[in-house]
């Protein structure tokens, strides 16, 4: 299989001082003739230095030719501080940065502007760091709601997925910080991640889980992407030729570097010539990596080229010119006010209104005089916790402190604990992991008292950090901590209780949703998490957050489980459902989850109007563009989220009931109505055909659906394609 590198012709003024002549350069400077130049300069060794870890975040430059070395930095909830070899925070007083809202909460905002601001300013915060690449976004599809990373990934859908994702790798990249967007590929579940084996259709692969990536590289042109830590079809993502070199390096022409997950490579010569370029990890004896010194015994015994090599680093040197390289660099700065005000942003348009039965929001202060409010989460912090990525943040203001800021002096706040979200590893000594799901009595009757003395009670239940995590999925959908027991004991001592659940995954909350009028879902949100959430409560944000995956009623339900396809067996995951991933099985067999892909209510209500398409009669190559009128039709200004989907009926290929193909948030004034288009180019309605191995539109009627979920479809119109 023969790499492309396309033409790299960048024309960058180089100013600044010398550093042996790499860029000493005032002229524009041919960028692909220079990476050309450095490379004949460079020994073998040296070559293979800048293709494997000589840190826990970094490869090596090349000293005597000024070339830096490569430094990276965890995301996605912003950049991570300095660790120790061996993990261990660096205890720096420097590193403290922006904790931006996880992936899930970010995708509920369904804003893509949100995911460029997001990115810019993580991408500004990396570079006052003095970071080249940011390991993020990340975004595998939400197959099974119990993966332990589902909070940070964004959502069950594709297309959802994509539009975030170019849009957070444009934001950072605009900073000439790289983008690393990962897992590349399949990485869904966290049980047996390195070892297991994902057999998966080809359609599926092409429809659901490499759309995202696709996008990000041909679109986002992210200049960086991760192999995942699974196999896909027998081989390691670090090693699969079709995945690296095939679909990644061929047909999506990407120009830029592979990295290994950590610790993620498995074999020295498979991995060199099968796409991967730069092998990190955790384990300090870089010189051990599969790709130092066995790579260069490997290439020495003519098992690996010195063309492959040279292609790796030249890939190196090219995300260094888009970076350390490159010209008019950007400063870049940390933590301040308006990367504040983006994670506030952020956290205010993801927060999800549920339930809203007997209008108890938003608050209205003038009748409430006290507020109990109940249960860890409201003064836990979600920056960090865990195994896997988290931020130092400079700071987190919490759920009691968000509404002592816009409540204190107007309302008397009481707070009571009501559990303890202590997580332990499922261990004999904790009677595999019973005990920190049990409540507290005496921590329930305190909370009671104060829910029958106040007038109101806030009750804030769910997960943290600790309890999803990275490594590990979650063994069922229940709520931890024994907050079951809590939410019945305070509903029951105070009509007026209103349920926050925070979690970055769907959770069974069935029995909340029975038994309690007021729900709001909220996240990991990020440094402004209590603000947000205050305001929204409140009022002064009129909720806007729409679920970005299906709730199921029950695990049972949801496609891998109904099919017993997961966690799999032997190490091996067939992926059964194939196309049917997320809401697009839930509605094609017909099955009522507990809340839709997609929901989300408001203090206001709109109304859809007036669904048309600029022409009813479309060829492959042209763009439909639909038009509808949305209008607020309640007393509040607000953010409406609109979602179009599609529906092809009587296709020769099995098909999903509807497929979300476009939406639009739009700000509509209280009384107003606004008039907005949405555009689907014809090519988006195409399948991918398993035995032709091409994408093909299906000539007939289609149906676009325009709703305000998945399930609430307010609006239809018919078009044919030719
Ligand atoms: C994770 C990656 C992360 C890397 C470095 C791995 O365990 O899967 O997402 O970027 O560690 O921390």
């Amino acid at each position: 299989m023969k790499i492309k590198i396309p033409g790299i012709m960048l024309c960058a003024v180089l100013a600044g001082s010398s550093l042996n002549g790499v860029y000493a350069q005032t002229k524009p400077v041919n960028t692909d003739a220079k990476i050309s130049a450095i490379i004949k300069k460079l020994t073998l060794e040296e070559k293979i230095a800048m293709v494997h870890a000589n840190g826990l975040f970094s490869s090596a430059g090349v000293k005597r030719l000024g070339i830096p070395n490569l430094v990276s930095d965890d995301g996605p909830l912003g950049v991570r501080e300095e660790v120790k070899p061996g993990w261990g925070s660096a205890n720096l007083k420097t590193d403290s940065a922006t904790f931006f809202p996880n992936g899930s909460a970010l995708a509920a905002t369904w804003n893509p502007d949100l995911a460029y601001r997001y990115g810019h300013d993580m991408g500004e915060e990396a570079r006052a760091r003095n970071k080249q690449v940011m390991l993020a976004p990340a975004f595998n599809i939400a197959r099974t709601p119990l993966c332990g990373r589902t909070y940070e990934y964004y959502s069950e859908d594709p297309f959802l997925n994509a539009r975030l994702a170019v849009a957070s790798v444009k934001g950072i990249q605009s900073q000439h910080v790289a983008a690393c967007v990962k897992h590349y590929a399949v990485n869904n579940q966290e049980v047996e991640r390195g070892r297991v084996n994902v057999e998966v259709d080809e359609r599926a692969l092409r429809e659901i889980y490499l759309p995202a990536f696709k996008a990000s590289i041909t679109e986002g042109e992210a200049w960086t992407i991760m192999s995942a830590y699974n196999k896909l079809r027998g081989v390691y993502c670090s090693e699969n030729d079709y995945l690296l070199n095939q679909i990644l390096k061929g047909e999506w022409e990407f120009k830029g570097l592979v990295m290994s997950d950590w610790g993620g490579t498995h074999s020295t010569v498979a991995a060199a010539n099968n796409g991967l370029d730069l092998e990190m990890g955790s384990g300090e004896k870089y010189d051990t990596y599969y790709f130092a010194k066995p790579l260069l015994d490997s290439v020495k015994a003519g098992k690996v080229s010195v063309k492959v090599i040279d292609e790796k680093v030249r890939r190196v040197l090219w995300v260094m010119y888009k970076t350390s390289l490159s010209s008019n660099q950007p400063k870049g700065s940390i933590a301040t006010p308006e990367h504040g005000k983006t994670a506030y942003d952020i956290a205010s348009e993801s927060i999800v209104l549920l339930k809203n039965d007997k209008h108890l929001l938003p608050l209205n202060t003038s009748n409430i005089k006290s507020i109990a409010v109940i249960g860890d989460n409201a003064t836990h912090t979600f920056h960090l916790g865990g195994f896997g990525a988290g931020v130092k943040a400079k700071y987190e203001i919490n759920a009691l402190a968000g509404l002592k800021n816009r409540l204190g002096g107007i309302v008397n706040i009481k707070f009571a604990q009501g559990y303890w979200g202590k997580y332990a590893e499922p261990s004999p000594a904790n009677h595999n992991g019973d005990d920190f799901n049990k409540s507290d009595p005496a921590l329930v009757d305190e909370a009671v008292a104060a829910a029958k003395s106040t007038d109101m009670a806030i009750l804030f239940v769910g997960a943290n950090r600790d309890y999803e995590s990275e490594g590990r999925d979650r063994k069922d959908l229940s709520l931890p901590f024994g907050e079951q027991t809590l939410i019945d004991a305070v509903t029951a001592a105070n009509p007026n209780t209103i349920v926050v659940v925070v979690g970055g995954a769907p959770y069974d909350i069935g029995e909340i949703k029975k038994n309690n009028h007021t729900i709001v879902w909220s996240w990991y949100n990020g440094s402004e998490n209590g603000n947000a959430l205050a305001d929204v409560l409140t009022g002064k944000i009129n909720p806007s957050g729409k679920l970005p995956f299906t709730f199921p009623a029950s695990l049972s339900q949801s496609p891998a489980h109904a099919l017993g396809a997961y966690p799999g067996q032997n190490l091996q995951v067939e992926y059964k459902e194939g196309i049917l991933v997320g809401y697009r099985w839930f509605d094609t067999k017909k099955i009522e989850p507990l809340y839709c892909f997609g929901y989300g209510l408001s203090y206001t209500n709109y109304k859809y109007d007036d669904l048309h398409t600029d022409k009813t009669v479309y060829t492959a190559d042209d763009n439909i563009t639909a038009s509808i009128e949305v209008k607020n039709a309640g007393k509040v200004n607000g953010k409406e989220t609109v979602q179009l989907y599609v529906n092809k009926s009587g296709s020769k290929v099995e098909r999903a009931e509807k497929e979300l193909k476009a939406f639009k948030k739009v700000y509509v004034a209280a009384g107003q109505a606004v008039t907005i288009k949405l555009k689907i180019p014809v090519k988006n309605l195409a399948y991918f055909d398993d035995s032709t191995k091409k994408w093909i539109v299906e000539p007939g009627k289609y149906k676009l659906l325009a709703g305000t979920s998945s399930r609430d479809i307010k609006q239809t119109a018919n078009i044919t394609i030719n």
